[in-house]
């Protein structure tokens, strides 16, 4: 079985200036600063990437964006390449998150484009699948999260199972305080690893990292990483006070 290293990751939605982020990278890592074993990950927005960027440096924290468009350079104005994130300090990219699916027109074809393209600039994607409250009613969840594996992520299939991340973020446990429940959760991590198994490869499967998003808290951490398929966590709300999220890091 394929060692896959925890991952906690903090996506700050537009949430933080780059002084607001900076100062929370001042009090979170000596906060986590004898946790070994474990990736930790800071998403903050576009215009604070490069201050985080120096305010980590030296520290094992890594940096993410949360978004990224799939053209290395151009006309498209209000976009931003892989290109760019690499060079502002970026090891991973969040792409396809609901906010994006729902509030910015994002499909599981343009999420395949930026996958291709974060891919291509030597980035990670953190892709990011989910179904709505409405489609787990209707049971149907796993074909949701199978058309969002196959449509989405299939060109990430033949890659090296450490250069891709796959997040399942319930879209009705996210800023809701209503977590998936261990089994939940674990349910849909193992159903998306034997996907892949499938689709992509026995190797893939085992090796990569699938983190579970929505409400996760530091009461609630230590039962969801406790599944064999979860592998670390896309916190949201509790990631936005260094105490807070220095608590999740370290239940982890
Ligand atoms: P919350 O942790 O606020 O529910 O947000 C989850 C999320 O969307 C992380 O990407």
């Amino acid at each position: 079985m394929a060692v896959r290293r925890p991952l906690i990751a903090a996506n700050w939605k537009m949430y933080k200036t780059a002084s607001e982020a900076v100062e929370f990278v001042r009090r979170f890592l000596p906060l986590v600063a004898g946790i070994p074993d474990r990736e930790i990950v800071l998403a903050p927005a576009f215009p604070a990437l490069e201050a985080v960027a120096s305010a980590l440096k030296g520290s094992p924290a890594a940096l993410a964006a949360q978004d990224a468009f799939w053209e290395e350079e151009g006309a498209f104005t209000g976009e931003v390449s892989p290109r760019m994130l690499a060079a502002a300090g970026c090891r991973y990219v969040i792409l396809g998150h609901s906010e994006r699916r729902r509030l910015f027109g994002e499909t599981d074809a343009t999420v395949r484009r930026k996958v291709q393209a974060v891919l291509a600039a030597g980035l990670i994607p953190i892709v990011c699948v989910g179904e709505r409250e409405e489609e787990r009613e209707r049971g149907e969840t796993f074909s949701v999260l199978d058309k969002q594996l196959r449509d989405g992520l299939k060109d990430a299939f033949t890659v090296d199972p450490g250069r891709v991340v796959i997040a399942y973020e319930p879209v009705w446990a996210i800023g809701t305080g209503r977590t998936a429940t261990a089994a939940q959760a674990e349910e849909a991590h193992g159903f998306i690893r034997g996907r892949l198994s499938e689709s992509a490869s026995r190797e893939f499967a085992a090796g990569v990292r699938i983190l579970y998003g929505g409400s996760v808290k530091p009461d609630n951490i230590a039962e969801l990483m406790a599944m064999p398929d979860v592998d670390g966590a896309l916190v949201g709300g509790a990631s936005l006070e260094a105490e807070s999220f220095a608590r999740i890091v370290a239940a982890a």
